[in-house]
């Protein structure tokens, strides 16, 4: 049954369980809404720079990318999102970072780190504030790290004249911590799974979004929730492909409810261990 089928089935205005980081289905847990508030107000008064690391499938994408749609309403930031690039060298990725900000490159790699400078300091000027948003940034290198630590040396006698922040799974946080100049410059941003509470929560927000009306567990829906809590361990992706197949299993029957026991099965079917 394809998505379309399912979301006529169910009288959806969208599929509520696609696991493609839209930040439109973001539900803002508290957890979210604080890392949020942190990478504004970091970045507003340019004390930045972050890392974010969390486990994966917890949500860091879609967190990411809806504070590069917040900040790109603001005309104060110049911001940029960048998926940390499968490249070697940091000369290579200090030409992309370049290039997204659109400022010219050079032969030479101090050329290019003068340009880019020189950049910052009109962008201070102008006050405007550059933001560098990374994400899948567990992939960096050492020698991109060390691009991102002397980058961090661009400032003036009070402030930064680039803001940082970098997201990725655990291995990021463990990689920062491991490089300690570069650690005791920035500030950590720890995200973990979420609460049977808000796991709770997220879903029927998805579900809401989505444009459903009544509930989607029955006859004991905290029985429900308690299930996906356990199997999933309150990631969400995990729990929003479960829900995926959740609503496949239910068209297919020709039902509307589901039931603890179906949300078991399919854990079950997708590897999900207690
Ligand atoms: N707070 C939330 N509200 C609603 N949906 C969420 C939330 N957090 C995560 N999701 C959903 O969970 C799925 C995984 O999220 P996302 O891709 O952002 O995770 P990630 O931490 O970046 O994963 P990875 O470690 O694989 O990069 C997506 O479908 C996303 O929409
Ligand atoms: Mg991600």
């Amino acid at each position: 049954m394809d998505i379309n089928a399912i979301v006529k089935y169910f009288g959806f205005s969208e599929h509520p369980f696609i696991t493609s980081p839209d930040p439109r289905f973001l539900y803002l847990s508290s957890q979210v809404r604080d890392a949020l508030a942190k990478c504004e107000f970091m970045a507003r008064d340019r004390i930045g720079p972050l890392y974010m690391y969390g486990p994966i499938g917890s949500g860091k994408t879609s967190l990411v990318r809806r504070l590069h749609e917040k900040l790109s309403q603001d005309e104060r930031y110049n911001v940029k999102l960048l998926i940390s690039p499968n490249l070697k060298s940091s000369n290579a990725f200090l030409r992309l970072v370049m290039e997204t900000f659109d400022v010219k490159t050079e032969r030479s790699y101090a050329a290019s780190l003068g340009n880019f400078e020189s950049f910052l300091v009109q962008q201070y000027q102008a006050g405007r504030i550059p933001v560098l948003l990374v994400d899948e940034a567990q992939y960096m290198t050492r020698e991109q790290l060390k691009l991102i630590h002397y980058l961090l040396n661009f400032e003036t006698n009070t402030t930064k004249l680039l803001q940082i922040v970098l997201v990725g799974q655990e291995e990021l946080g463990i990689k920062i911590i491991g490089y300690r100049e570069l650690a005791s410059r920035m500030f950590p941003i720890s995200m973990s799974a979420m609460s049977l509470d808000d796991l709770r929560d997220m879903v029927e927000f998805r579900l809401t979004v989505a444009g459903r009306k009544g509930p989607f567990f029955a006859p004991d829906v905290d029985d429900a929730y308690r299930v996906l809590y356990t199997y999933t361990k309150g990631l969400p992706r995990d729990a929003i492909k479960v829900c995926f197949e959740l609503l496949i299993e239910l068209a297919t029957r020709g039902q509307q409810l589901a039931t603890a026991q179906q949300v078991e099965e399919i854990a079950k079917g997708q590897n999900l261990r207690i």
